[in-house]
């Protein structure tokens, strides 16, 4: 049971980070604009934003990390 509920958000998290790389490469999201209802637009842009915040935190990680460098 906590096994698949872990697993599920995980996932859940990894799927929002990639969409939110996906928004720093090429400006792209998800049209959350068209969805009508209000309290499922407010928490599909709280899920994005996780994944926001997940990228950010990886930025500031490897930035200070020895293992990974800009590319020139
Ligand atoms: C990366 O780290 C350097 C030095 O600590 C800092 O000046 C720079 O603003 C950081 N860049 C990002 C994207 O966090």
């Amino acid at each position: 049971m906590w096994g698949r509920l872990f697993h599920f958000t995980a996932d859940a998290v990894l799927i929002s980070a990639v969409l939110a790389g996906i928004k720093r490469n090429s400006g792209l999201q998800p049209a959350t604009s068209q969805i009508e209802n209000e309290d499922v637009r407010k928490y599909v842009n709280k899920y994005l934003d996780i994944g926001e915040w997940v990228v950010d935190s990886s930025v500031v990680f490897m930035n200070n990390s020895a293992y990974f460098e800009r590319k020139k």
